[in-house]
């Protein structure tokens, strides 16, 4: 079975970073240079997937016009000669066939991925979070691809090791290593308790599911805060069929959170190609002020 659809979330509200995104969707905040959202879908792009498709709601638009085509802007550009920036502008628009489908009501992640079966159909995909950042020499999706599900062809969790006091902000998985960073997941919890897991082994927002997972969310009820959680279907698909979580290699950054984003601008900053050396002289200068 060929992955060649990446589902992209975007239809959640992003509270946590109010006032910013009460015009603005989250997945539009500039880390340096680029939208948060690029950066994804460079992800997808090069993990060889085929085709975005974008689960929106109301107030996201320009997440939509950000992979369109810009007609006035483009003939702006050509005029003026600004034949760098035209490149790039219609870099964007070219890097996929962007499709996109409607969420109306923020009922959960596992409700945005249930709505895409109409245009997903009975094939796996990937699923990656429109505000979760992976800075990696081999994409992250492409590790998972490659690692996990072309070998095993069952549905895949990237996990990272968090610190215990993080636990009760992710999703964990329990299970048994059975390559190295491999495990085959006995047991998944949303946002555990203190002391109901001894696993340090956190979700992030990257997955890959097979098909059926569709049914297992028309099955899953309201979970936790109310939402159709995305987790406790995956939990029905791991009883139903296997479930495996990958420790992938690389940096994740949260930028849906506040200190997560500037985490992830300051970790992209570093390694611009125009600015990054600038930037880590203005650290250094920075740190060495602290100091004195
Ligand atoms: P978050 O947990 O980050 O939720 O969702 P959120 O509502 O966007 O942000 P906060 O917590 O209020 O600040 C993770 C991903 O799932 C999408 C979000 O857009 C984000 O990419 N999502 C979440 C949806 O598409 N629909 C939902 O109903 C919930």
């Amino acid at each position: 079975m060929k992955v060649e659809k990446a589902v992209v979330p975007v239809a959640g509200l992003g509270t946590r970073f109010l006032p910013a995104t009460k015009a603005i969707p989250k997945e539009m905040l500039t880390i340096v240079d680029r939208p948060t959202i690029q950066y994804i879908v460079e992800e997808v792009v090069s993990s060889g997937i085929k085709e975005v498709v974008l689960v929106t709601a109301s107030g996201k638009s320009a997440i939509e016009n950000h992979f369109d085509y810009s007609f006035e802007l483009e003939t702006f550009l050509a005029q003026k000669g600004k034949l760098g920036l035209l490149k790039e502008v219609k870099h964007i628009s070219n890097l996929i066939d962007v499709v996109s489908v409607r969420q109306k009501e923020p009922l959960g992640l596992g409700h945005a991925v249930m709505v895409t079966e109409p245009v997903v159909g009975r094939e796996p995909f990937v699923v990656v979070l429109g505000d979760d950042l992976v800075d990696a020499k081999v994409p992250c999706v492409y590790q998972m691809l490659k690692n996990v599900f072309d070998k095993y062809q069952e549905s895949v969790v990237a996990v990272q090791k968090v610190p215990l006091e993080e636990r009760h902000r992710y999703g964990i998985v329990e299970g048994e290593e059975i390559e190295e960073g491999i495990y085959r997941v006995d047991r998944m919890i949303e946002k555990p308790e203190s002391g109901t897991t001894t696993s340090d082994l956190a979700v992030i927002g990257r997955y890959i599911v097979r098909p059926e997972i569709y049914d297992c969310l028309n099955r899953t009820l309201p979970g936790v805060g109310g939402e159709i959680q995305l987790t406790d279907a995956l939990e029905v698909l791991r009883k139903e069929r296997a479930l495996y979580a990958y420790e992938f290699q690389g940096k994740r950054f949260d930028a849906g959170d506040k200190l997560g984003y500037l985490q992830a601008t300051v970790n992209f900053a570093l390694e611009h190609h125009e600015i990054g050396g600038r930037f880590r002289q203005y650290l250094r200068d920075l740190v060495a002020g602290f100091e004195r």
